[in-house]
């Protein structure tokens, strides 16, 4: 007999509260720190006194909420409506503009936005047998992701390795007759790079085809900072063809995580994107986005973020997170072998090495050994490996320390560097097919490069790096899958 007495999450006999929270925050302490301006990843923080006390105890007023019926729970409803009229006014929709019947739905994250914007191009054209989109090669890979669900076809247009952005003569010439949507980036994740999106907006109304702006990163950011001075380009509403945008409240509308809004020109064009289904006994099921049960938490808390900062307070923010590039690409522009990939024109700063002693992957390492938590970025096509931060509001107080720290990196990774991997092992990574790529094999070879310990990724790790830089994407993909495997066991 199977002996049901507690494992993993299940205690045989229930803990106190304050144990539990405890052992949360236990585990918790090996995490990257959310807060403090170090971290130019994954978090996006305002430092804003006070904000996390709020957005918690909105979360906590509607954590069992229900967004699965609305008629049930008006609360979210309200909230939701109010969240998506603030992001399309934001971006050039709502009375008075040219998209003055701009609709949208609240989704779960900028992934699920342009999944469903993909979902909406593609069923809006049922006579296409084998429907196609065209991105960027620099759009998010959240499309790639969305044209592997949803089976569509991704059509995939080169950018400039100087500019970093896609020719609109290019993407004109990628739409086929089977095309349902064309894709454009405000700002890119990688590069913080807009698209000419008027272009590219053009050449698909020309063609009849839907474009969508991906402006899930920086939907939140390019208003403000235009509102404080800076050139940036057209890339809403205002711009003709544009037929819908996604943007992140998660990111820099410094919500908590999971909230994203996705916006149509009009209800015609987000008519596809919702699933309705009444052919069984239960409820007929609506869905305007993926899930169907869903917290009313992320909503509330973005609800009251935002109600909280206000414009004032983004714009200040935005203000801040300017000045915070400004002095990050200083600090980059003085020192020798680095070389800004882009000159920042928006909320990321992203640089590349270009003296071959200089190890990127080690200086990288170097950083997070000084408590500068920076994202590596591995080589793709014609562009060279880079290293990526975003910058948030809170990193402002900490820019003056930053040019000292990156010095003294580069010195350590010059010191100490470059990696150099057995030339038999850099050939095999070179030459792997991800099918040669057994479970035994990827096991084998995260324990000889010590990732093996089942505590997620060690501090450093540069010979990962070098070793993944070198391999073609599919095995890159094959590999990290693999390793996300073992890593992914239950914990008896
Ligand atoms: C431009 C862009 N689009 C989409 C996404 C995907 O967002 P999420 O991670 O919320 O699914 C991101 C995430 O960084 C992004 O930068």
């Amino acid at each position: 007999m199977t002996d049901t007495a507690g494992a993993g999450a299940l205690p045989a006999e229930g803990m106190p509260a304050p144990r539990v929270l405890d052992e949360i925050r236990a585990l918790r302490a090996g995490d990257r720190p959310t807060h403090g301006g170090r971290l130019f990843a994954y978090v996006y923080d305002p430092g804003v006194a006070g904000l996390d006390e709020l957005a918690q105890a909105a979360y906590a007023e509607s954590a069992h909420v229900n967004g699965l019926d609305p008629t049930a729970f008006p609360s979210l409803l309200a909230m939701e409506n109010a969240l998506v009229a603030a992001a399309a006014r934001l971006l050039g929709g709502g009375p008075g503009t040219d998209a003055p019947d701009v609709v949208g739905s609240v989704t779960g994250g900028g992934t699920e936005s342009l999944l469903l914007a993909v979902k909406a191009a593609r069923d809006a054209r049922p006579d296409l047998a084998e429907p196609r989109i065209v991105v960027p090669a620099s759009a998010h890979a959240a499309f790639a992701k969305a044209a592997h669900y949803l089976r569509v076809a991704l059509d995939t247009v080169p950018v400039d390795p100087v500019t970093l952005r896609p020719a609109g003569a290019d993407v004109a010439a990628a739409i086929r007759p089977e095309t349902v949507l064309v894709v454009a980036s405000a700002p890119s994740y990688a590069h913080g790079v807009v698209d000419p999106v008027a272009e590219i907006a053009a050449v698909a109304a020309e063609a009849g085809v839907r474009c969508h702006v991906d402006a899930c990163f920086g939907g939140w950011a390019l208003p403000w900072l235009r509102r404080l001075g800076a050139p940036v380009p057209p890339f809403d509403f205002a711009v003709p063809g544009v037929t819908s945008i996604s943007v992140d409240l998660h990111k820099y509308a410094y919500a908590p995580k999971g909230v994203s809004v996705l916006l149509h020109r009009d209800a015609a064009l987000r008519s596809p994107q919702y699933f309705a289904y009444a052919d069984w006994p239960g409820y007929t099921m609506v869905n305007p986005v993926i899930a169907s049960t869903r917290s009313g938490g992320p909503i509330a808390a973005a609800y009251a973020t935002l109600r909280h900062l206000g414009e004032d307070g983004y714009l200040r923010l935005a203000a801040s997170t300017r000045d915070a590039v400004a002095g990050l690409a200083d600090a980059v522009r003085a020192t020798d072998g680095l070389r800004l990939m882009a000159e920042p024109e928006s909320t990321v700063v992203c640089f590349t090495a270009e003296d071959p002693t200089l190890d990127l992957f080690l200086l990288v390492d170097e950083l997070t050994a000084r408590g500068w938590h920076t994202q590596p970025q591995l080589r793709y096509a014609d562009l060279p490996a880079s290293v990526h931060l975003t910058v948030t509001a809170a990193v402002a107080p900490r820019v003056a320390e930053f040019g000292p720290a990156l010095a003294d990196a580069v010195a350590a990774a010059r010191a100490a560097g470059p990696v150099a991997l057995p030339p038999d092992l850099l050939a095999l990574a070179g030459g792997l097919t991800p099918e040669a790529l057994t479970p035994e094999l990827v096991a084998g070879l995260a324990e000889g490069l010590g990732l093996g310990g089942g505590a997620g990724a060690p501090d450093r790790m540069a010979v990962v790096n070098t070793l993944l830089d070198a391999a073609p994407a599919p095995v890159r993909e094959r590999l990290l899958a693999e390793f996300v495997g073992l890593l992914q066991r239950p914990a008896w």
